[in-house]
Formats: structure tokens, C-alpha cells, sequence
């Protein structure tokens, strides 16, 4: 049994683990276990964005007694040949000076270990972990559920430095174009459910994002943009990729395209496309909220509303049935009486052509700290 931690968005989490394996159970908002081999979980968590880290479950107490805990962390220890640990909590049940007694009674087992971190804290962060495994060390995480406890050992932890470098080294990363977090780009190809020999199609690429993702994970993918320059930087950010090692050779195809052309592009034509997954333009970046509800409608009905009328047509008919159109759109945040608020469009499909399979009521946003325009999540697959 694994268990698959959650990131800092436990619903996009969700949907990714559920994409990479069958029949996982959800431990709240903590994360997902799985009835899976070590090496299934090894290949689920290395194609993942979402899932910062897995661990094995190595017990279930069936209750909440910190000796029995006790017991089954000290047997952990002594098995191991590690020295420094982290004991991660998901539970308030224990008080801090419960859980000093329980750490000095652990010292007392062999290979004397040195515990760190900050305990009774709930989530331990993934690049301290990172490094302690790097060096031999281990993390125990204690997760309640119900009236048991779960004792888990960290596998692996995601590399915060490979995300930094696909995200902000690349050639070109422009803000004013906007830019989806590469996380966020491999979730979409993943909840995607790509099909073997089939293509992926971004049609509003911008900068690459959702294109070097599906080169990391091998996929196949198309990516169109009305903009040359837009193509351009596509372009040769793929090529870095390649450039770094992080693939051994390239596999997307890259062509100019303005969605709201009513012919599919002839480049389109040949490929079979099981999946679409974008993020349109929506709206110019901001640095600020919109003065008023009505300025923020206006953007919505102007320029992006058609945008994503033109993509649904599009994706419509270069997809099979059942395959998905995987979007963001976009939630403005604008001012009311001195205070911000948030308008979220809705996105207008048709019932009898799509299947709606993750609802469009704000539960499945993308935040990030300085954004004056969120990005929600699409995910709508063509009717069987
Ligand atoms: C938000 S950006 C996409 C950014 C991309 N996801 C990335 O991370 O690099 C939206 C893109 O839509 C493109 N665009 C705007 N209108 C378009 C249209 N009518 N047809 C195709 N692309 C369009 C813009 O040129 C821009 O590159």
C-alpha cells in the first residue's frame, strides 16, 4: 500500500492520482492511497505535478495509542540504518509534550537517532525532506484517520530545483503573455488521459508551457498560436529542453493558427488527437483589479468568451468520442465598495455534445499570491 501526498492544491491532486491509478482511496485532503507495487507508485509519482510526494505505508493502528505508535516507529528505527529523521504529524491528537516523551523513548532505540523538524506541524516541507533523504535520512509521518493512525515512510519527495528549472530557466518566459506554472501544465496532460500514437494539441501554446510538458512525459503534441513570435519562442524553448538533456530528441510540431478560423488547420488534419489542452488567452494581464464588476464582464464577453466558443467548436470536431478538452479560464478579481471581489464566468457548452466532468463553481482554482486573475479548471470530455 502507498500513499500519494497531496500538493498545495489537494483537488487537482485528486483528479491527477486518479488519472495515473486505479482505485485509490482519499485520506482527506492529506492525500491518496493506492494498492499499488512500489515500482507502479515510483512510475505514477515521476509523471506527476501534483503529487510532491509518496511514501510506503508501513502500519495501521487500529487506534489512537501513542505506545503502540511508539512501538511500530522504534521497530521502523531499528531496522534501518539511518540516523536523522523527521516525524511528520496529520494529527492534533497529540500534545506537544506527548510527542517529546514519545521522541525520547525513540532515542533510546538503536542507530540513536536525531530526530528534526518542527513536530506536531502539519505538512513538513517537501525540500527539507528532499535533502534529508538525499543524505540517508528518513521521514515517518503519523496521519490520522478515523480513530486509527497510519504510519507512513517517506519514498521519494519531488525535486523542487527540476521544477525551477523548467519553469523560470527556460529562453523565454514572458509575463505580459502569461504563463501556466509547468505543475499545472502536467497535471492537464495527465487528467488528459493521453492515448498511446496520438497527439496532444495545445492551440493557444503561448510560450510552450503544455508542450515541453508533453515532451517530458514522451507525448506526442501539436501546439498552435495566432502569433509568430508566440511560435517562435515555442519553439526554442523546446529546443532548450533538448539543449539540457532533459529529452532526447524533440517530437512536437509547431504551427501558426488563429482558432477562431473556421477550417481546422491542414497540419491538424492527419494526426489523430485524443486530447486538447490549453490555456487561452484570458484577458490582458493585469497589475490590478478591475475598478468595477462591469469592466470585468466586459473583458469576459469581449475578447475571451469567443476565444473559448471557437476552442470548444475546434476541439469538437478534431476529437473522438470520449476524448478531453482539458482548459483554464479565467476568474477576475475586481473592486466593490474599497473590497476585492471575484467574478467567475461561466463557460456555455452544449449538454448533448460534452460531458461536464468536474463542476464550474470555484472548487477547482488555481491560486497563486499576486494573481488579479485566477485561472480555474476546465475538463470536459466529447460524449461517448
Ligand atoms: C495565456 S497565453 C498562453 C500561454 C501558454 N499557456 C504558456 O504557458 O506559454 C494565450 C495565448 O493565446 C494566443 N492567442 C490569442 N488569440 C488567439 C487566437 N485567436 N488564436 C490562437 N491563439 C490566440 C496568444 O498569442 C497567447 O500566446
Amino acid at each position: 500500500m502507498h500513499l500519494f501526498f497531496f500538493g498545495s492544491h489537494p483537488k487537482f491532486s485528486k483528479l491527477e492520482v486518479d488519472s495515473l491509478v486505479s482505485d485509490s482511496v482519499y485520506i482527506g485532503n492529506v492525500g491518496a492511497l493506492a494498492n499499488c507495487d512500489e515500482k507502479t507508485a515510483m512510475q505514477a509519482f515521476q509523471k506527476s505535478g501534483g503529487i510532491p510526494k509518496f511514501g510506503k505505508v508501513i502500519a495501521d493502528i487500529q487506534s489512537t495509542d501513542i505506545q503502540e505508535l511508539e512501538k511500530v516507529i522504534a521497530k521502523t528505527l531499528a531496522d534501518t540504518q539511518t540516523k536523522k529523521y523527521i516525524l511528520s504529524f496529520y494529527t492534533n491528537r497529540f500534545s506537544f509534550p506527548q510527542i517529546g516523551r514519545l521522541i525520547v523513548s525513540l532515542k533510546q532505540v538503536a542507530h540513536r537517532p536525531k530526530f528534526m523538524g518542527k513536530f506536531n506541524k502539519k505538512v513538513q516541507s517537501p525540500a527539507t525532506v528532499f535533502h534529508l533523504l538525499k543524505k540517508g535520512g528518513a521521514e515517518i509521518n503519523v496521519i490520522e484517520v478515523g480513530n486509527s493512525l497510519l504510519v507512513v515512510q517517506t519514498t521519494q519527495v519531488q525535486d523542487a530545483n527540476y521544477w525551477t528549472l523548467v519553469d523560470f530557466e527556460k529562453p523565454h518566459r514572458e509575463k505580459h503573455v502569461g504563463m501556466l506554472p509547468s505543475k499545472l501544465a502536467r497535471m492537464m496532460v495527465n487528467i488528459s488521459n493521453p492515448q498511446p500514437n496520438t497527439y496532444i494539441w495545445d492551440p493557444f501554446c503561448g510560450l510552450g508551457t503544455v508542450l515541453m510538458q508533453c515532451e517530458l512525459l514522451n507525448i506526442p503534441s501539436v501546439g498552435s498560436d495566432v502569433s509568430g513570435q508566440a511560435m517562435t519562442f515555442t519553439e526554442e524553448n523546446l529546443q532548450w529542453l533538448q539543449q539540457k538533456g532533459l529529452v532526447p530528441e524533440l517530437q512536437s510540431e509547431t504551427f501558426i493558427y488563429d482558432i477562431k478560423y473556421p477550417r481546422l488547420p491542414d497540419e491538424i488534419r492527419p494526426l489523430s488527437i485524443s486530447a486538447v489542452v490549453t490555456e487561452p488567452f484570458l484577458g490582458k494581464m493585469r497589475s490590478r483589479p478591475f475598478d468595477n464588476m462591469r469592466d470585468a464582464i466586459h473583458e469576459w464577453e469581449r475578447e475571451v468568451k469567443p476565444l473559448i466558443k471557437s476552442l470548444l467548436q475546434a476541439a469538437y470536431h478534431v476529437l473522438p468520442a470520449g476524448g478531453m478538452l482539458v482548459y483554464v479560464k479565467p476568474v477576475y478579481s475586481y473592486i466593490d465598495n474599497k473590497r476585492v471581489k471575484w467574478y467567475n464566468p461561466r463557460v456555455e457548452f452544449d449538454a448533448k455534445k460534452w460531458q461536464q466532468l468536474i463542476p464550474s463553481d470555484g472548487s477547482y482554482i488555481w491560486n497563486n499570491e499576486e494573481g488579479t486573475i485566477l485561472k480555474e479548471l476546465g475538463l470536459l470530455m466529447k460524449h461517448k
